[in-house]
C-alpha cells in the first residue's frame, strides 16, 4: 500500500470552493467510479441505504443554487464566521459548478435515541466522506455542505425525492485549478485524545 499517497489525500482533502475549473465537465464515468469506491464504506446492518443524486442539468443547478442562497442568507451569522468570503463565493457560483452531488439516505432519522441516530447518519456519511476522498485523489475538489437542508422540502420537490428519503450533504464538485491544498491547522492528537479515562492524557497514565 502506498501509505504516503493515501496519507496525502487524507491530510489535504480541503473544501475547494473557488479554485475550480468551472468550464470543465467532470465525466459521469469518473463520478460513478468514485461512487463505487465510496460505497465500500461501512453501512449499518449492511443495508446500503445511501443514494447519490447527481445534478448536472443547468436549470436544476440554478434552482438548487437559489435555494442554497436563501438558506445561506437565513442561516449565516457573520459574527460566528458562518459567512466567510469563501462560503459566500460558493453561494455566488453554485449554479456554475460542473456537478452537485446530493447524498441521501433511504429512511428518516429516528430522532429519539442516540444509538439509532448515530446508526442512521453513520450509515451514509462515511460514504460521503469516502466520495470526497476519491474525488480528491482524481484532482476533483468538493465542499461538504449542509446549509441546503434548511430548504430540504423544496429541494425534494424540485428533484423528485420521495417521502421517506433523507437528504444529507451536498457536494458541489469540479476539477481543481491552481488550488494548493495543504493540511489544515488542527489540534494535535494529544490534545483531543484521552486514555483510559475521560480527560486523562496518555502521559498521565
Ligand atoms: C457538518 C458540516 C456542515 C458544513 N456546511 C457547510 C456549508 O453549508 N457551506 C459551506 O460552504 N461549507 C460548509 N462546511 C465546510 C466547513 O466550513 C469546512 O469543512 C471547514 O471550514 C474546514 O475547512 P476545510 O474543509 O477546508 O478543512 C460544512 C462542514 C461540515 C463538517
Amino acid at each position: 500500500m502506498d501509505t504516503e499517497s493515501i496519507d496525502e489525500v487524507l491530510r489535504t482533502t480541503r473544501s475547494v470552493r473557488r479554485r475550480l475549473d468551472f468550464e470543465r465537465e467532470v465525466p459521469p464515468e469518473v463520478i460513478e467510479e468514485c461512487i463505487e469506491i465510496a460505497t465500500q464504506a461501512p453501512t449499518g446492518l449492511n443495508r446500503e441505504s445511501w443514494r447519490f443524486l447527481i445534478i448536472t442539468d443547468p436549470k436544476k443547478k440554478a434552482a438548487i443554487a437559489r435555494l442554497y442562497r436563501a438558506a445561506f442568507e437565513a442561516f449565516a451569522n457573520p459574527r460566528e464566521g458562518a459567512g466567510s468570503s469563501a462560503q459566500r463565493a460558493l453561494v455566488e457560483r453554485l449554479h456554475e459548478m460542473p456537478a452537485l452531488i446530493l447524498v441521501c439516505s433511504l429512511g428518516n432519522p429516528p430522532g429519539s435515541s442516540n444509538a439509532m441516530n448515530v446508526g442512521f447518519y453513520g450509515s451514509v456519511l462515511p460514504a460521503a466522506w469516502s466520495l470526497m476522498l476519491a474525488l480528491r485523489a482524481r484532482g476533483i475538489g468538493a465542499t461538504w455542505t449542509t446549509v441546503l437542508l434548511v430548504h430540504e422540502r423544496e429541494s425534494a420537490e424540485l428533484l423528485g425525492i420521495p417521502e421517506g428519503v433523507t437528504q444529507t450533504v451536498l457536494l458541489p464538485i469540479g476539477y481543481t485549478r491552481d488550488a494548493v491544498l495543504r493540511p489544515a491547522n488542527r489540534r494535535g492528537a494529544d490534545e483531543v485524545s484521552y486514555w483510559n479515562q475521560w480527560g486523562r492524557r496518555r502521559d498521565e497514565n
